[in-house]
């Protein structure tokens, strides 16, 4: 039997005017973690929200927060969502010429760092923080926006992501974020975390994460 996977529902989805109440049902539901989606209109072509929502839900839940940040230059923030107690932090490569730099601070403070990357950039691109990071996302989706489609053809970096950390002992999670339902679940099996808004927020919450969690 493997492990069940972690769920990390994606607030994006959820009823900003009652965040608060959102988050303790999902975790009430089962959620492990709760991943914060950090949008900048630059890097991608959304506006979300930033350091001080993060800081303003931290008391409320015991979940980790897992910050996903779609922004230009997260170097000038992280000192910001550190102190706003962010669990997990995971930058674009695309994003910054700093990435060694992001990773380390990141470490250094006592959280854990992710690298993640967009449906068309290739995975050797990040190869060479593989050695140094806690967990790597796999986008299924253009970051940007919730409610898309599952892109099949992104498996294959879930699936060589879980054969690199076999053959190096590497001791990333694998995390996947887009499109995560009943139907495309399965083709997960090779990560340990999920994202899922709107598959969450839309349906019955525990049911939809019950679900998801069992699937592996
Ligand atoms: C997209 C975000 C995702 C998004 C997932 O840029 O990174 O976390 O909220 O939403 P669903 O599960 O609806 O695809
Ligand atoms: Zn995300």
């Amino acid at each position: 039997m493997s492990k069940p996977f972690i769920i990390a529902p994606s607030i994006l989805s959820a009823d900003f005017s009652k965040l608060a109440e959102e988050i303790k049902a999902v975790e009430k539901a089962g959620a492990d973690w709760i991943h914060v989606d950090v949008m900048d209109g630059h890097f991608v072509p959304n506006l979300t929200i930033g350091a001080p929502v993060v800081n303003s839900i931290r008391p409320i839940t015991k979940a980790q927060l897992d910050v996903h940040l779609m922004i230009d230059y997260p170097e000038k923030y992280l000192d910001d969502f550190l102190a706003a107690g962010a669990d997990i932090i995971t930058i674009h490569i695309e994003s910054t010429t700093k990435a060694a730099e992001c990773i380390q601070l990141i470490k250094e403070s006592g959280a854990k760092a992710g690298i993640t990357l967009k449906p068309g950039t290739a995975l050797s691109d990040i190869k060479k923080y593989l050695p140094s990071v806690d967990l790597v996302l796999v986008m299924t989706v253009e970051p940007g926006f919730g409610g898309q489609s599952f892109m099949d053809d992104q498996v294959a970096k879930i699936d060589e992501l879980k054969k690199l950390r076999e053959e190096n002992n590497y001791n990333y999670l694998i995390e996947v974020d887009g499109g995560v339902n009943a139907a495309t679940v399965a083709k997960c099996k090779n990560a340990d975390v999920l994202v899922a808004g709107s598959f969450v927020f839309k349906n019955d919450y525990a049911q939809s994460i019950k679900t998801l969690k069992e699937a592996k």
